[in-house]
């Protein structure tokens, strides 16, 4: 099945998932689960804007490790590191093709070889990303940065 098919068919699973749920972690779990399971790819998960761990500055924040599926990964991201901290300073979509390409990236498991992050903003503020590693080179391309962005709006 083409993945735009794909996609047009979890849209309304997605909608139909997190409808009648408030709670953020809980709907991110259950995007995480679908995603995943949808598109069978290495990693599928959420890092969330949390102030530091010694932090004593409210404005002190980085990623934090939320509900995912796949293998362990990295708890903590700091702003503008690997694709994740880059995608949340830019504040847009990164689609990376070869991670060995680029600069920076964070090797939580050396079986991913491509990966695309998109920021969660609320009030044009990121507030959470959503980051999925593939086993494969050249996985992610303009429909998944479509489709998942229209997903991550509909988790806020
Ligand atoms: N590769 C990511 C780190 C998170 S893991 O892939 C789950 C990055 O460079 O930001």
């Amino acid at each position: 099945m083409c993945k735009e098919k794909q996609y047009e068919e979890l849209m309304p699973q997605i909608e139909a998932l997190i409808e009648s749920e408030t709670d953020m972690i809980a709907n991110m779990a259950n995007v995480a689960a679908v995603i995943h399971e949808t598109f069978g790819f290495w990693w599928t998960g959420f890092y969330l804007v949390k102030p530091t761990k010694h932090s004593t500055d409210a404005g002190d924040t980085e990623l934090v490790l939320g509900p995912f599926q796949g293998p362990v990964a990295c708890t903590r991201i700091q702003k503008s590191r690997g694709v994740c901290g880059s995608a949340w300073q830019q504040c847009q979509t990164i689609i990376v093709k070869d991670v060995h390409q680029f600069p920076g990236h964070i090797a939580c498991s050396s079986e991913s070889k491509s990966e695309i992050v998109v920021p969660i903003k609320r009030n044009n503020e990121v507030i959470a990303v959503l980051d999925i590693d593939s086993s494969e080179y050249n996985t992610f391309d303009e429909v998944d940065k479509q489709y998942l962005e229209r997903i991550a709006d509909m988790l806020i």
